[in-house]
């Protein structure tokens, strides 16, 4: 099990060794290391049990940083930095040579992102590289939204993990393939296409799976918790010496026992609903159920995030 608190020298002098940490972002915690440094970036790969081919997302002090990482920035990328960094959209952008193959999985671009996070920022500030963190939970299984999860998982192969409490927003950020004439989604997250299509007028969604070339991480089954998921809830659930466990958006069902359901957020707020979703999916395995249901949120703002991590963890 690795030490967890809050002193940014203890987190900069293990990334200065090549080690990796955990860090907390507003999305989701970060398995973190020096992105300029191959065999540390490559010990995150090894930790995760993550295939070579899912590159990682580079995470940035600040916005006049991508400048030193990304060229051809199209003016779009640049409107979007500005509206929503420090926050939860990463930007695929072409990448400077001094971005590692291992980082981008030998893809010509990067993903950066600025995190919204105080803690993090200031490690950032306090470090001479970016730092190269994908989530921090093993390669397919749920994502971790606090320090206890990180260490939980992750605990042996991390030298530190700086603890943020809480995860604020709770689900991943929505990437942006900015290397083309246009804006594509390429992941729902964090910022909900309704913001982002503000900024961009009406913007194309690519989040098709398996078969993208341009997101190899987004794989049909993902973000899975060992429990059974199936999407909906039953009209009539059958009761037997193993009960299933509801997943609900906001309100409870009359008709079955009130411990077996797990409300994301009694007032219906999609933002409240994220933050709860991750840790709610862990508490079906540590609480042993086998079967769960699961209800989807209507389809605006997160709901339609939370929605896709859903269809993935039951796929
Ligand atoms: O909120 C987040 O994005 C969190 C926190 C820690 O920042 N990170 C995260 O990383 O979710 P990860 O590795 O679990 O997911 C990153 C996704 C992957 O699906 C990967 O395929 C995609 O980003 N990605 C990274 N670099 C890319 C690139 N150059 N082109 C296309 N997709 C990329
Ligand atoms: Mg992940």
């Amino acid at each position: 099990m690795a030490q967890i608190g809050t002193d940014i020298h203890a987190a900069v002098n293990c990334l200065n060794e090549g080690n990796l940490i955990g860090i907390p972002t507003e999305t989701v915690y970060g398995l973190a290391a020096n992105a300029l440094n191959p065999k540390a970036v490559a010990s995150i790969f090894s930790a995760k049990n993550r295939p070579h081919f899912d590159p990682l997302i580079v995470h940035i002090g600040s916005a006049l940083q991508m400048e030193e990482f990304a060229t051809d920035i199209p003016d779009y990328a640049r409107k979007l930095a500005k509206a929503f960094w420090p926050g939860p959209i990463t930007l695929i952008l072409r990448k400077k040579s001094i971005i590692p193959d291992i980082v981008t999985s030998g893809a010509d671009t990067v993903g950066l992102r600025v995190p919204d996070q105080t803690l993090t920022l200031e490690l950032l500030q306090n470090l001479k590289f970016p730092l190269a963190a994908p989530s921090a939970n093993p390669f397919g299984y749920v994502s971790p939204t606090s320090a206890q999860h990180v260490n939980a998982q992750l605990g042996n192969a991390v030298c530190y993990i700086l603890d943020g409490g809480q995860c604020k927003v709770g689900i991943e950020s929505t990437i942006i393939d900015c290397s083309g004439e246009t804006a594509i989604l390429l992941r729902l997250g964090g910022l909900s296409v309704e913001s982002i299509e503000s900024i961009t007028g009406k913007i194309e969604i690519n989040i098709s799976s398996h078969s993208n070339p341009k997101a190899p991480g987004q794989l049909d089954s993902h973000y899975s918790p060992h429990c059974k998921l199936e999407i909906g809830i039953p009209e009539k659930i059958v009761m037997d010496n193993q009960p299933a466990a509801l997943v609900l958006f906001s309100k409870q069902r009359t008709d079955y026992p009130i411990n077996h359901q797990f409300i994301l957020s009694a007032e219906g707020i999609a933002e409240e609903a994220a933050v709860n979703l991750f840790s709610t999916l862990r508490k079906l395995d540590e609480l042993g159920y086998k079967k769960a249901f699961a209800e989807l949120l209507p389809e605006e703002g997160l709901g339609r995030a939370i929605n896709d991590r859903l269809k993935r963890a039951a796929f």
